[in-house]
């Protein structure tokens, strides 16, 4: 498979906990770019600071392992402005976790241009483009397939979005 010139090599996937839709997301992400065949480092973060540390939330890891993604080893960590300077893509679930990272970017004195580019998760896709990625925190299981869908759905647009052929 050939890959853009363009292509990142890095992405961080971001909600508002890092418990729910993140850290299914970076599971989701890691598993189909290793399928493309894409090296690409892959991590996820939370704009809050509630569970920094914790595991993802047991319903996240319950639906998350119904469809073949173990996200019980990951721990919740709060983004930081040198995600900006370590990641080349960053991707927000929603456009209330977009406009808090647009905040942490437009602090950052940056001189050469190199900070992660920021879009939104369902930017590329063509089925969900310019949704959220619902907050399912307050959901019920439904919710939780709901995010399922769309991160599989996004991922693979983004991933899609990559290749020249
Ligand atoms: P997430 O879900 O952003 O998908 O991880 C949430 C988890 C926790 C809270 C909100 C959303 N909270 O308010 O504690």
């Amino acid at each position: 498979m050939l890959i853009k010139a363009s292509t990142p090599s890095s992405v961080l996937l971001v909600c508002l906990g890092n418990i729910c839709r993140s850290p299914t997301a970076e599971e989701i992400f890691r598993q189909q770019a290793a399928i493309a065949g894409l090296a690409m480092k892959v991590d996820s973060a939370g704009t809050g600071d509630w569970h920094i540390g914790h595991a993802p939330d047991e319903r996240a890891q319950r639906h998350a392992k119904a469809h073949g993604y173990n996200i019980s080893k990951l721990k919740a960590r709060q983004v930081t402005a040198d995600d900006f300077r370590n990641f080349d893509l960053i991707l927000a679930m929603d456009a209330q976790n977009l406009a808090d990272l647009q905040v942490i970017k437009d602090g950052i004195t940056n001189t050469d241009n190199t900070l992660a580019k920021l879009s939104l998760f369902s930017e590329e896709d063509p089925t969900y483009a310019g949704d959220d990625v619902p907050d399912p925190y307050q959901g019920d299981s439904h919710a939780f397939e709901e995010v399922i869908e769309r991160i599989e759905s996004s991922s693979q647009a983004w991933i899609k979005s990559w290749k020249t052929t």
